[in-house]
């Protein structure tokens, strides 16, 4: 079958033939429709300091996918072949404590689909049955392919109340665009979202968001009088991985405030930790999606009308995969699929 695979320790991804993956009991053999390019797949390919120590060569990329179903093992009860399905990308231990309590989100043990074993961007992928998540409703095949990052989207957006708040949001890459939708969704009073790029900012106002803070030249203070907010934001949701994006959110936030952080820093960096402790500000870090509370939040918001459109910029044949790498690493598109059917 023909893989994207990160095929030698040095920059570049090579499309080729590999071998089918082999299934055991448990598994279920998926027929790859359609991928979303993410960033762990832009860091892989550039093979930068992160990629080199966790990723071992010869390794297929690739996490955000649709498939259908095209085999199943002797032990698969709830899955059957034709099934449209996604998949999480986080494959757990099943005998740690957290596992054991149900709390598979935060195994100790997570290995990562495209990172840590074969993934997705290929004609087949293999996994557990228990990994598998069976769309049973109508759902759009790009939207499909991106529960993954959508999951982040959905975790971190509703891991704080936000009905009536008043929230804000750095970061409108692919996942700060989508939560921009689900809080506007769920019911807040106001979504800011800033960023330094115009374009993703153009994105964030289709997908809802109140108004948009360019922060290479405006200041969030500005947002908050233009809003007429007196006490700062009630929801944080940091999804830049920057430093200054904590920074100013920490400086905007109301007393009481909550922030949730799924922004991935590449390295340690300060933070006023006096005023997150004065001000009693909440931090929670927010990893992957609950499994699988978070993929039953993300059906039933897209069958509630929830429209992720505004974040899908462009699709490619695998067979382009350069040319669509290439446009995923602009700071200016939202996702990027793969058709692995054309
Ligand atoms: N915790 C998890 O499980 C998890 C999962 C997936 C991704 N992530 C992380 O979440 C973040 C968002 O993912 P993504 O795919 O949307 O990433 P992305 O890199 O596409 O988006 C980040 C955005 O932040 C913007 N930005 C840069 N400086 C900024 C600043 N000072 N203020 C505001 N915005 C600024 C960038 O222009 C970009 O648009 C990344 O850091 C990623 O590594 C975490
Ligand atoms: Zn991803
Ligand atoms: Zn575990």
């Amino acid at each position: 079958m023909k893989a994207l695979v990160k095929h030698r320790a040095e920059p570049g991804l090579w499309l080729m033939d590999v071998p089918e993956p082999e299934t055991g009991p448990g598994d279920v053999l998926i027929r790859v429709l359609r991928t979303g390019i993410c960033g762990t797949d832009l860091h892989i390919r550039s093979w930068d300091g992160w990629a080199r120590q966790a990723v071992a060569t010869p390794r297929v990329l690739g996490h955000e996918f649709v498939g259908e179903v095209a085999s199943v093992g002797a032990d698969v009860r709830d899955v059957a072949v034709g099934d449209l399905v996604s998949g999480e990308g986080h494959l757990v231990c099943g005998t740690c404590r957290n596992c054991l309590a149900g709390r598979r989100h935060v195994c100790r043990a997570t290995v990562g689909l495209g990172v840590g074993r074969d993934g997705a961007f290929a004609e087949y992928v293999a996994l557990p049955a228990s990994n598998v998540w069976v769309h049973r409703t109508r759902v759009d095949l790009d939207v499909a392919a991106i529960f993954d990052p959508f999951g982040n989207a959905v975790h971190t957006a509703l891991t704080f109340p936000v009905v009536g708040e008043d929230v804000l949001i750095t970061g409108a890459g692919p996942i700060g665009v989508m939560a921009t939708a689900v809080a506007r969704h769920a019911g807040a009073r106001n979504v800011v979202v800033t960023d330094v790029s115009g374009p993703r900012l153009d994105l964030a106002r289709k997908a809802g968001a109140t108004l948009t803070v360019n922060v290479a030249h405006t200041g969030i203070g500005e947002a908050q009088r233009e809003l007429g907010l007196r006490e700062g934001f009630d929801v944080g949701m940091e999804m830049s991985g920057r430093p200054e994006a904590l920074r100013d959110m920490v400086a905007n936030m109301t007393h009481g405030g909550r922030i949730a952080l799924l922004g991935l820093p590449a390295e340690e960096f300060a933070v006023d930790w006096s005023r997150i402790v004065t001000s009693m500000i909440t931090v929670k870090g927010i990893y992957g999606r609950e499994m699988f509370e978070t993929w039953y939040a993300m059906t039933v918001l897209l069958e509630g009308g929830l429209d992720l459109s505004p974040v899908i910029t462009g699709s490619y044949s695998y067979r382009d995969f350069e040319a669509a790498f290439d446009e995923a690493a602009t700071a200016r598109s939202g996702k990027i699929i793969l058709d692995w059917t054309a």
